[in-house]
């Protein structure tokens, strides 16, 4: 915590500014791809997404995603909740949607999307089969994180956006796990601390 006398950088030489991420590419890559607050949280209670509203995103961000994604794999609670898989991007996307349970028969027959009751291993096999080259978005934490243990995933792609939550879902949750490192891909530094700056609005 720095003192009110604190200097307002650490060090002699000025830190390097952090550079977005580039562009998306389809290169048949596992993404864990979401819109995240700034605690972590990629749904609210319940499911509710009513806070990702207000945003600015960089431009063309959901047709460089349309683009490039081949497949989409998620899970039941996700599909339940959005049981709309035209609605990827917007409706921006269409394609194949795969829907992890372990109760595939009361699930209700959805166009484009196929319930797999397997291991996921074998569901990102099936998945990045269907991308056809594009890339497998994973959205959902529950399966992310499964798939982290195996070392399955490729990048954790995040929009992080200026909001505090406090409840809901987050985007890794493992109590009593170890942590998990990671190579942050913006900019030269892998090691880089992300320097965020906001003010409450009041609203
Ligand atoms: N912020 C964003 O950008 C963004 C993007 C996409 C989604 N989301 C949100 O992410 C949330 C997803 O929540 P979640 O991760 O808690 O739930 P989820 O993954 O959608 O659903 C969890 C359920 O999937 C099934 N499942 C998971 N792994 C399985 C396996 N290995 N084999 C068989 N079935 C398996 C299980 O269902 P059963 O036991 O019932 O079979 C499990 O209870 C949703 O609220 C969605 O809106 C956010």
């Amino acid at each position: 915590m720095p003192t009110a006398k604190a200097p307002q950088s650490v060090g002699t030489t000025p830190a390097p500014q952090l550079t977005d991420t580039g562009p998306q590419t389809a290169a048949g890559k596992v993404l864990w791809h979401f819109t995240m607050s700034l605690d972590g949280f990629v749904a609210g209670p319940g499911h509710a997404m009513d806070w990702m509203t207000g945003f600015s995103f960089r431009p063309g961000l959901v047709e460089e995603y349309a683009a490039t994604t081949g497949a989409v794999l998620g899970g039941r609670d996700g599909f339940d909740a959005f049981p709309d898989a035209g609605g990827v991007y917007g409706g921006a996307w269409q394609g194949p949607v795969f829907v992890l349970t372990h109760h595939p028969d009361d699930a209700p027959p959805t166009p484009g999307v196929t319930f797999l009751d397997c291991d996921v291993t074998e569901a990102v096999r099936i998945g990045l089969a269907a991308a056809g080259g594009k890339n497998l978005e994973v959205l959902s934490p529950t399966v992310g994180r499964q798939l982290l243990e195996r070392e399955l995933i490729d990048e954790i792609d995040l929009h992080i956006v200026p909001v505090l939550l406090g409840d809901g879902i987050r985007l890794f949750d493992n109590p009593g796990g170890t942590p998990v490192r990671l190579r942050l891909l913006n900019g030269e530094d892998h090691t880089a601390a992300v320097n965020v700056r906001c003010r409450p609005t009041g609203t």
